[in-house]
């Protein structure tokens, strides 16, 4: 079964997108089928994978306000190696023309269940090994479509002032919709991004997230990488634009995490970093399990590689 997973943080600009586009890359290049949702009217993600989003007959909005299947919206054939849900400016107004509709929380998860099943390889071997859901900045009707719709949710943090503010907000609503809407929902974990190990204000930032969520971050810190900025402007995903760089480097760590695998051994430096990246990012180890890591995140990302849990800490201790 696909592993469907919802990338999620309501505050702008903290990474999602470039998360989804270039983990879901990674797993791509290590051999896992992906299917990426773009569920932000921004359509960042659809431009970023080189989808013409102006000429496009259909597109997630399609699919949640009228009666077109996955099937007739998903984007085949593209550069990067995934296929794509793309978004259009059009959703920007889907959450009022469905306030009236009964089940508009679920419409999205409905539309991928069907999808899923009707796919002739779907069976013991499914079509996808992963399904990745790219959120809006808001906790509106397209975020709890993406919540409901998945079984894992990643939230990437920026390493800046401000990162935690919101959390609790997200964090509730993740748990209402696991009450209401979708027993199985499961906190993955929380990525670090743009992390920038020069400033003390980053490393800081990061070692309050790791302090405060323990084990449920994920090893991999992503660094701020110029490369991962300009990508997007080339139609191209971090492994097809800049794969030596440190943005694929890191995002390469996180697909491994996120599959279980082991991290790679560290290769010599070969090319000449660039001035803003000299300074390695520290790797850091998962917080005392024991520690202070009171909010309700719920499960962990199960492929995760991870120390066991500290005796007399079961992860129900933390849910
Ligand atoms: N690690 C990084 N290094 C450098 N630039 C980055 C990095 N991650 C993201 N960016 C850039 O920061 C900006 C915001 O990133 P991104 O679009 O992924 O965030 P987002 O959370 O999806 O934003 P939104 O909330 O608007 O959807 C983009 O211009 C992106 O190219
Ligand atoms: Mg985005």
């Amino acid at each position: 079964m696909a592993r469907r997973i919802a990338i999620i943080n309501q505050k702008g600009g903290c990474g999602k997108t470039t998360t989804t586009v270039n983990l879901g890359a990674h797993l791509t290049g290590l051999g896992k089928r992906v299917l990426l949702i773009d569920l932000d009217p921004q359509a960042n993600l659809s431009m970023h994978v080189n989808i013409g989003v102006a000429g496009l007959n259909a597109s997630v909005y399609n699919l949640l306000t009228g009666t077109e299947a996955v099937e007739e919206v998903v984007v085949r054939g593209l550069s990067c190696g995934m296929d794509v849900v793309p978004s259009h400016i059009d959703l920007a107004g889907a959450e009022l023309e469905l306030a009236g509709t009964v089940g508009r929380e679920t419409i999205l998860k409905e539309r991928l269940d069907q999808f899923l099943a009707a796919r002739p390889e779907a069976g013991p071997d499914p079509a996808y090994d992963f399904v990745l859901l790219d959120c809006p900045p808001s906790l509106g009707l397209l975020s709890i479509n993406a919540l409901t719709a998945a079984h894992e949710v990643f939230i990437p943090l920026q390493t800046e002032f401000f990162a935690l503010q919101g959390m609790t907000k997200l964090l509730d609503v993740v748990q209402l919709v696991r009450l209401r809407l979708n027993r199985s929902l499961q906190i993955g974990g929380i990525i670090p991004c743009l992390f920038d190990p020069r400033t003390l204000l980053s490393r800081e930032v990061l070692s309050e997230i790791q302090r405060h969520y323990g084990r449920q971050v994920f090893r991999s810190v992503i660094r701020k990488n110029v490369k991962l900025a300009e990508a997007p402007s080339h139609g191209r995903t971090i492994l097809e634009y800049a794969p030596e760089s440190h943005g694929a480097a890191d995002y390469r760590a996180l697909a491994r995490e996120v599959l279980g695998l082991p991290p790679e051994e560290a290769a010599p430096e070969t090319a000449t970093p660039e001035p803003a990246e000299a300074v390695a990012a520290p790797r850091p180890a998962f917080a005392d399990p024991a520690g202070d890591a009171p909010l309700p995140l719920g499960g962990e990302t199960a492929a995760r590689a991870e120390p066991a849990p500290a005796p007399g800490t079961p992860d129900q201790a933390r849910v």
